[in-house]
């Protein structure tokens, strides 16, 4: 029997003991605790929980200081960074993709500073990344256990972005600094130096230590701008009443919602009904196990025996019992911007949002059509397959059935989510789903009303 809530003590993770607190602003970073209140049995109460409810109707829990957030901005965009110079946080997380982008590598994961060494994950969007709370373990009322939420990267594995910068920049796959005091160095020339020492003390520089804490101080204010965190897309301004949605992009907003028909928002939760846009994140920033299909063209996927299996190695890192339990299991991304970004999953395995979302449809259906050979969950290790959800809808289906979502819902659903771009990427975001669309083979297998209820 796991004893989840000492697990968590001992962890020294934040354990929200009741529904009001969890919903709290989290005491350490006064980020929002989000919550998973609902499965996919009683998702028609989506946004309309208690805990959701108590959220504070404050568009914005952060108050960076613009002098702080302008010198994050200029230390996101210092090529000087890597080694060789020339590759900036930027360079991956590019704003023209929302801040998201594969640094020019098509093969759904990082190229880094060096030609031809490539990471093993998709970049996510650093937008709203100062929205995802500390990994804590929350426990719903009908839950058998506490469960995680929160943390940054798709494993959760660091709680800051002081900590969270430090990978980046040390990691030799990406900017391949061989050292805090490598990096230290470069800051003490950067044009922006004399900046960080009036922000931050005359002899904030003077150590490798405190030149890095005082790095990951100003990137943390830059994330917790306005500009890293926009709430400025017509989806937030239809919420306000300020915009219209299309009828399409309407059925595929409530086919989202639907807990029998897409039940994307038992995992991607928003309120539409609730004017603080913090509560329309389009994630619960849980995790689950989708399993997504393999992407091939990852180099170190070369090895059949390499796999990336997500919050199992957070888990065994933290010593949480049965850590393998885990495996398999990513957080759930924010789904805003989705449509200016080129790759999807963490492994980057789809280059057509389309396809990101008729995978849920058919998924098991149509094994063939997702898996090489047909081998369900070939991203998972074989060990750990049975992890992968097969309960929640419309991730139930089994090979017979009929997808949960026709083609035309699928549509429906792809025109939502263009609702979720906001302005400054909303050109970039167009030209992107044009080049998909141009792309797209639409399956004619299904018709239209082929859905069955459940
Ligand atoms: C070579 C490409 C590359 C560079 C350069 C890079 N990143 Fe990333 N970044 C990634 C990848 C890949 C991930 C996802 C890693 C994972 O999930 O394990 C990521 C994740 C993140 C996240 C987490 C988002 C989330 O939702 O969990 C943030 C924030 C972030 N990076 C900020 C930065 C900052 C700040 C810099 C510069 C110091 C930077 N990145 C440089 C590739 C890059
Ligand atoms: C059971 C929880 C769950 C449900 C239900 C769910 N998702 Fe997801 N979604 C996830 C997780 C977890 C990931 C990340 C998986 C990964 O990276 O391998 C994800 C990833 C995605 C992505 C990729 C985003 C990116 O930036 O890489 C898209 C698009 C998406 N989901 C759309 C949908 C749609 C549309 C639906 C409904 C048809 C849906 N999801 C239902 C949990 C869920």
């Amino acid at each position: 029997m796991r004893t989840w809530a000492r697990v968590a003590a001992v962890a020294g993770l934040a354990l929200a003991i009741s529904a009001t607190r969890a919903a709290d602003l989290h005491p350490a970073t006064g980020m929002l605790a989000a919550v998973r209140a609902s499965t996919a049995a009683n998702s028609a109460t989506i946004g309309t929980t208690a805990q959701l409810a108590a959220m504070p109707e404050t568009p914005s829990p952060f108050q960076p200081s613009p002098a702080r957030a302008a010198l994050g901005r200029q230390v996101f965009y210092d090529a000087r960074l890597s080694e060789p110079a020339g590759t900036s946080c930027a360079a991956c997380h590019d704003p023209r993709q929302g801040f998201a982008g594969n640094h020019g590598s098509t093969l759904g994961v990082a190229l880094g500073s060096r030609p031809g060494s490539f990471g093993t994950r998709n970049v996510p969007s650093a937008l709203y990344a100062a929205y995802v709370p500390r990994l804590f373990f929350y426990q719903d009322d009908d839950a058998p256990a506490p469960i995680p939420f929160g943390g940054l990267f798709a494993d959760g594995r660091a709680d800051t972005v002081a900590e969270l910068v430090r990978r980046p920049l040390l990691d030799p796959l990406e900017m391949h600094n061989v050292s805090a005091e490598a990096i230290a160095r470069k800051l003490r020339s950067a044009p922006y130096a004399d900046g960080l020492r009036k922000e931050f003390g005359a002899g904030a520089l003077q150590t490798n230590a405190g030149a890095m804490a005082a790095l990951g101080a100003a990137m943390e204010a830059f994330l917790q701008s306005r500009e890293m965190a926009p709430f400025s897309s017509r989806y937030d301004a239809w919420v306000q009443g300020k915009a219209r949605l299309s009828a399409q992009e309407l059925r595929g907003l409530k086919l989202f919602k639907e807990p029998d028909r897409g039940n994307c928002a038992s995992c991607h939760k928003f309120n539409e009904t609730a004017r603080n846009p913090a509560r329309s994140m389009f994630t619960d920033f849980g995790y689950d196990a989708i399993g997504a299909p393999r992407n091939a063209a990852i180099p170190a996927n070369r090895d059949p025996r390499h796999v990336d299996e997500g919050l199992c190695a957070t888990a065994a890192a933290k010593a949480w019992p049965d850590s393998a339990q885990w495996c398999g299991y990513f957080r759930t991304p924010s789904l805003r911007n989705v449509a200016a970004r080129e790759r999807y999953m963490h492994n980057g395995v789809f280059s057509n949002l389309r396809d990101a979302i008729a995978f849920y449809a058919t998924r098991t259906i149509e094994p063939r059509r997702w898996y090489g050979g047909g081998r369900l969950f070939d991203d998972v290790a074989p060990a750990h397959r049975a992890n992968v959800n097969v309960a929640t809808l419309p991730l139930n289906r089994r090979q017979g059935m009929q997808p949960a979502l026709s083609e035309q819902d699928i549509d429906a659903i792809l025109a939502f989510l263009q609702t979720l771009t906001d302005a400054p990427f909303e050109d970039a975001a167009q030209r992107n789903m044009a080049a998909q669309a141009a792309r797209t083979k639409r399956p004619q297998r299904f018709p239209a009303q082929a859905y069955i209820r459940r």
